[in-house]
């Protein structure tokens, strides 16, 4: 299976859980350097792990195809994928494609690798997309593609990037016969919870404190990869449906068809 993300604080949690379950996991990462080094420190704790590091920049969409060509290549069948790397920019950038940063590496490149990958799952793979529960308060409106340096806000555009990949999650497993779950691993002490802001420190000490373990945040997705479940939302130790509000949310099929053909446009064949 693929976890994306795999050098970060819940990713390698993600490999070493599904490594010791007996997977063979690829490591995808973006700096293939710090991924074998992620990969050294679990095979020392586990020598018969079935690790291989691989490279793919999720802000590149050309990178992505690239990753996919090469295991289409080696004749991969993959018994799951989980979408795990992520970011909260800090600042408005824009990809190499045009895209909003953290749109294209939280939502677009999950939905390429996924969509290309699917001719080489097995019948009974599992796919889990990482959500977070700034989904509550985002908003994924007809001009999300589009958004200028203006709209952008830190915690805001993250939210709406992590809500449109739920709204992909629900699209896709209607459509798929493998198992499709979303998974939230709640606030985790990581990388990712400094902002880059002057409050950081005094977050440190009155925050991290309480927030989970990257172990504990791990535990929702590594659920979802090994569930007989489809369509659930892992939190915690629990798996629920699909909260209403995201389920009836009218911009589903409107997000599908119009990712379908933005992906089609730049020549990707899904
Ligand atoms: N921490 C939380 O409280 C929390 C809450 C809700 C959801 N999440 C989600 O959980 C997932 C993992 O986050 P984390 O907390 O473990 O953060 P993290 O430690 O910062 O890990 C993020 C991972 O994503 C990778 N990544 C970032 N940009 C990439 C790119 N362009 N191409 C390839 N890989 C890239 C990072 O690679 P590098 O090592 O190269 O930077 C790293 O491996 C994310 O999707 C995040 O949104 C986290």
């Amino acid at each position: 299976m693929i976890i994306t993300g795999a050098t970060g604080s819940i990713g390698s949690e993600a490999v070493r859980a599904m490594a010791k379950k007996g997977h063979a996991v690829i490591m995808a990462c973006r700096n293939v350097e710090k991924g074998e080094a992620v990969k050294q420190r679990l095979l020392e704790e586990n020598p018969s792990a079935r690790l291989q590091v691989m490279q793919v920049d999720m802000a590149s969409l050309k990178s992505v195809n690239r990753f996919v060509e090469s295991l289409k290549d080696q004749g991969v069948a993959l018994s799951g994928l989980f979408n795990n790397a992520g970011v909260m920019n800090r600042s408005f950038a824009l990809t190499e494609d045009g895209f909003e940063q953290t749109v294209a590496v939280n939502y677009l490149a999950p939905y390429l690798l996924t969509r290309r990958l699917m001719p080489l799952f097995l019948p009974d793979a599992h796919v889990v997309n990482m959500v977070s529960l700034t989904c509550h308060l985002a908003h994924v409106d007809r001009d999300f593609f589009d958004k200028k340096e203006d709209d952008f806000r830190q915690l805001g555009t993250y939210g709406d990037s992590k809500l449109a990949l739920l709204l992909f999650t629900i699209a896709l497993s209607k459509r798929a016969g493998f198992h499709v779950n979303m998974a939230d691993p709640g606030v985790v002490n990581s990388k990712m919870l400094h902002m880059s802001r002057w409050y950081d420190g005094l977050a440190d000490l009155l925050f991290r404190p309480f927030c989970k373990s990257p172990e504990k945040g791990a535990l929702p997705a590594v659920n979802a990869l090994t569930t007989d479940e489809r369509l659930r939302f892992f939190s915690g130790n629990r798996c629920k449906r699909v909260p209403r509000k995201y389920m009836d949310n009218p911009q589903i099929e409107w997000l599908w068809a119009t990712t379908e053909a933005l992906l089609q446009r730049q020549g990707f064949d899904l």
